[in-house]
């Protein structure tokens, strides 16, 4: 892996370069989080114009949100420089999406009321563009009818919500009203800007059901041991997105990872391989099935209930029973197998015969082989080069080799192949 692919963002959202947000930070707690979305976004290649409020302004600091924009930051209704540069009007035209996080209880109270008392409260109402809300206040603030109704008004008029989350508030108490993580909302940016790329008539996957695994799993030795591997989740993740974004409904069934949860998605968090099967087992029937997760070969046979002893040189032996095969299991022919199951083959070395032993071995239909050997950055990593191998009637396999591409882009092409796949009129095996 070199330097530079270590430095990559984690969030790859190819949709958002070029674009043009305009963000409100109105004056919450969660006004910090906001600095980390202008990081995120700026990563992507999306430009950002930042409105701060009187009340923001107490949480974070004009300096740090210059910095993080690399642009003025726009404060006051009445500044005459301002107003002679970019008037307030123009301001809230020049973006694609305005975006408001943290969305203060007070905010949103003025957008449904239509006030216009400070710079970001006009550029609401001014804006001839989409408006996208994250809503930040304490659990009682959220829950008051008052803020029921702003929503529902708001919502009527077609802004749009991320969030918020139930958790831990900066106020002490627990409840709804903690402001969406930044990597959720730019999840909801992306997924907004998707909807415009792919445009409103039928999607090529919907109607149909996605179930995709993802992540490691995790086996525990002890109460406070474990052996996993080291997939990141970032390519199923980015298959389920890309998924869902073709219009599948779809599940993913994911080890412990640090990826967003894809928008548009359910998702199931495990951590064991039994437990994988058992969700994945759940989720059936579907029509589509891919098995990204890098599912642990081996599991501990008698899980020590206490935390294991490092007893005067005596080493512990751990006896390894094997778990489940869940890309055969879902494989097997029955009344839920999938019409289409795809595979992944992480391989170290003779990728393609390995790739192509697995695909007869487990009587999936399409193998998606990749080489994880060390130097490739594969594991961990935001790229990847990807051959798939689709099963034949006659028996063998037809081997496509695709360049190297990021993770997500492998993940858009391989729903576009499934939706292409399902529009030949196939039908599995
Ligand atoms: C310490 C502190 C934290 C606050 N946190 C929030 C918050 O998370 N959400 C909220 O709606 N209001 C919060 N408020 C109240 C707002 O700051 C207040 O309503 C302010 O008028 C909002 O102005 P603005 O919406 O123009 O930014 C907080 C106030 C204080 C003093």
């Amino acid at each position: 892996m070199t330097a530079a692919e270590k430095t990559k963002p984690v969030f790859d959202f190819p949709v958002l370069n070029g674009k043009r947000l305009l963000l409100v930070i109105a004056g919450g707690i969660a006004a910090y989080k906001s600095l980390v979305l202008i990081r995120r976004l700026r990563e992507q290649g999306a430009t950002v114009r930042v409105i701060l409020t009187e009340g923001g302004a107490q949480f974070v600091t004009p300096l740090a949100v210059a910095a993080l924009s690399e642009d003025r930051v726009y404060q006051d209704l009445f500044a005459l420089t301002t107003e002679s540069e970019m008037g307030h009007i123009q301001l809230s035209r020049a973006a694609d999406l305005v975006v408001v996080a943290p969305a203060t209880a007070d905010l949103l109270a003025k957008m449904a009321a239509g006030l216009a008392d400070d710079l970001a409260s006009t550029a609401l109402l001014a804006t001839d563009k989409p408006v996208l809300v994250a809503p930040a206040m304490n659990g009682q603030m959220w829950a008051h009818p008052a803020t029921e109704s702003n929503m529902c008004v708001l919502a009527g008029r077609g802004v749009r919500r991320v969030g918020p989350n139930t958790g831990e508030l900066a106020c002490g108490e627990t409840g709804a009203g903690r402001m969406a993580e930044p990597e959720e909302i730019l999840a909801a940016i992306a997924a907004y800007f998707d909807t415009l790329t792919l445009g409103s008539g039928p999607l090529p996957l919907s109607g149909r059901r996605a179930l995709v695994t993802s992540g490691p799993t995790v086996e525990p030795i002890d109460p406070v041991r474990y052996i996993t591997n080291r997939s990141s989740g970032r390519q199923g993740h980015a298959i389920a997105r890309a998924l869902a974004r073709l219009g599948a409904q779809t599940t993913l069934v994911s080890g412990p990872t640090n990826e967003p949860d894809p928008p548009g998605v359910q998702v199931i968090r495990i951590e064991t391989a039994m437990q994988m099967l058992a969700a994945c087992q759940g989720s059936l029937p579907v029509e589509i099935a891919i098995c990204a997760a890098a599912v642990a070969d081996w599991r501990v046979k008698g899980v020590a209930g206490h935390k294991l002893k490092k007893d005067k040189g005596e080493l512990p032996l751990l006896e390894l029973v094997e778990n489940p095969d869940i890309l055969a299991e879902i494989s097997r022919p029955g009344k839920n197998r999938p019409a289409l199951v795809v595979g992944f083959a992480a391989e170290t070395q003779c990728v393609i015969e390995h790739a192509t032993a697995k695909l007869a071995r487990k009587g999936c239909d399409w193998i998606v082989a990749n080489n994880v050997g060390a130097g490739t950055g594969t594991f961990g990593g935001a790229r990847n080069t990807v051959h798939i191998l689709r099963a034949q009637p006659s028996g063998g396999a037809i081997v496509e080799d695709w360049p190297e591409l990021s993770k997500v882009s492998v993940g858009e092409r391989l729903a576009v192949a499934v939706a292409d796949h399902f529009a030949s009129g196939a039908t599995g095996r």
